[in-house]
């Protein structure tokens, strides 16, 4: 963004007032004054006004990533490598995740610097749906499609789970719908009937699909209307 617009866009300055300060000389880019108004200003760069800072917005950032069971779902860890060591973005400190998924699960994984976007997707109420394809050591029985939809009770919670929707694929493999992200809860689910998960795997948030031209590894920002989403 041009200087001149910058400066005219706080709310404490007209355009004529952006000009005399430049003119004035008392407009520093990164230390140096800077007197004309047609200067592109970056996202780093350090705008001040004699001794006021008038640091530039941040802009949002919203990334998609399919996650890799090699990565963990955590900014930093002390054994594994992190879901950020993925990208290839500056400030990657300033980036959170907007949800988790263990070590080995893999897909869909949402990651923004904009901490209100990622609260609507994680806040228990948001009941955004999330689909998982699951693949299990036995067979998948019928009556596990009632039992989930009726809700689990979870002993170390306290409570039961919502209504999940199970579609059963083949004898090993399902599609579930949860409403909700409790601890390991897919596996636990499943665990109920003593059926190990073998393999888990995100496919979407709400309306939200994991790009099907994305392998493991990938990342890509989102479109605005994918950011609308929430
Ligand atoms: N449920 C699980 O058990 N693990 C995940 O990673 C996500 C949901």
């Amino acid at each position: 963004m041009r200087l001149d617009r910058f400066l005219s866009n706080f709310p404490d300055f007209s355009r004529l007032d952006a000009r005399l300060l430049l003119a004035a000389g008392r407009i520093r880019v990164d230390g140096r004054p800077v007197l004309d108004g047609r200067f592109e200003i970056r996202e780093f760069h350090r705008v001040e006004l004699d001794e006021r800072l008038l640091q530039a917005g941040k802009p949002a950032r919203y990334f998609m990533l399919y996650k890799p069971s090699s990565h963990v779902s955590a900014t930093e860890h002390p054994e594994h490598p992190t879901v950020l060591d993925l990208l290839d973005e500056p400030d990657k400190h300033e980036l959170h995740l907007g949800g988790r998924l263990d070590l080995t699960t893999t897909g869909l994984l949402l990651i923004t610097n904009d901490g209100h976007w990622s609260r609507r997707l994680t806040l228990p109420g948001s009941k955004q749906p999330k689909v998982y394809h699951v693949e299990t050591e036995q067979p998948i029985g019928t009556e596990y499609v009632e039992t989930f939809a009726r809700g689990l009770y979870f002993a170390f919670e306290d409570l039961t789970t919502l209504p999940a929707q199970l579609e059963i694929l083949d004898t090993h493999s399902a599609r579930l719908t949860l409403h909700e992200g409790r601890y390991h809860q897919v596996k636990r689910m499943f665990g109920h009937f003593r059926n190990r998960v073998v393999r888990l795997h995100r496919e979407s948030i709400g309306p939200l699909k994991l790009d099907p031209h994305m392998t493991p590894g990938d990342y890509r920002s989102l479109t605005e209307a994918e950011v609308a989403c929430f």
